[in-house]
């Protein structure tokens, strides 16, 4: 075994020394020596991004770095990145835009994407998406993640922001149990008023496979993230499997949940 050595890194602004053995890779520094455990580890291949942190200032997988390579330098982690109690415009951006599942890719992206917005404030979609090219996530889908981030880009420069900012997400629930979500005809396509809960979004998967049979929830579920909004989303997965016209099947569809609401 090669003999240990000390290390000096300052970490989230605070300076911490050790002795670590050389080969000690610096997320597993940050996890098991300094108890940081939001920083993740998704894959040994250097793949997923789940492990990303800054180091001076840029983001790095952290599995690809020693622990020694970051001696004399600043590392900072998911833990850093709200302050004083308040999230950081990323973290808020993907609270409010729906842009995690299970949550394991998320200190990753966050970081990835904080690198992004420090050297490029205004990304277009196209930027976003390359620059969390080596962050991979199992669940969400990217739609969500990459509205996360436009999100936080224009709250950092204090535009107004709102929830469904592309489009793509509902705003937050103000149906109660068992209520359709108030849809309304609103120029080419269906606004959302609110979003409804998972019961109630049961239930109009069911009025609305009750009418079109042929179509599937996870055709549903991906109409979610249509960018003209999730009930748009459904017209146009019903017009693409039934043949018949988006306009009618707008027309149907809102009467359908207006019927209910
Ligand atoms: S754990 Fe580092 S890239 Fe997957
Ligand atoms: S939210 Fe589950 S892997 Fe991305």
């Amino acid at each position: 075994m090669a003999a240990r050595q000390e290390v000096s890194i300052t970490v989230n602004g605070k300076q911490v020394r050790h002795e670590v053995e050389p080969r000690l890779l610096l997320v597993h520094y940050l996890r098991d020596v300094l108890g940081l455990t939001g920083t993740h580890i998704g894959c040994d291949t250097s793949q997923c991004g789940a492990c990303t942190v800054h180091l001076d200032g840029e983001a790095v997988k952290s599995c690809t770095v020693f622990a020694v390579q970051a001696n004399g330098h600043a590392v900072k982690t998911i833990e850093a990145m709200a302050q004083n109690g308040t999230l950081h415009p990323l973290q808020e951006g993907f609270w409010e835009e729906h842009g995690l599942q299970c949550g394991y890719c998320t200190p990753g992206m966050i970081m990835s994407a904080a690198d992004l917005l420090q050297r490029n404030p205004d990304p277009s979609e196209a930027e976003i998406r390359h620059a969390l090219k080596g962050n991979l996530c199992r669940c969400t889908g990217y739609q969500h993640i990459v509205n996360a981030v436009m999100y936080a880009a224009k709250k950092a420069v204090g535009e107004p922001v709102a929830a469904g900012i592309a489009g793509a997400t509902p705003e937050r629930a103000t149906a109660s149990v068992g209520e359709a979500p108030a849809a309304l005809v609103s120029g080419e396509g269906i606004a959302v008023a609110g979003t409804p809960t998972a019961e109630a979004w049961e239930q109009d998967y069911g009025a609305i496979r009750g009418v079109y049979p042929a179509i599937t929830e996870s055709e549903l579920d991906e109409a979610r993230a249509h960018p003209q909004g999730h009930l748009e989303g459904m017209v146009h997965a019903i017009s693409r499997r039934t043949g018949e016209t988006v306009d009618a099947v707008r027309a149907r569809l809102t009467t359908l949940l207006h019927r209910r609401s």
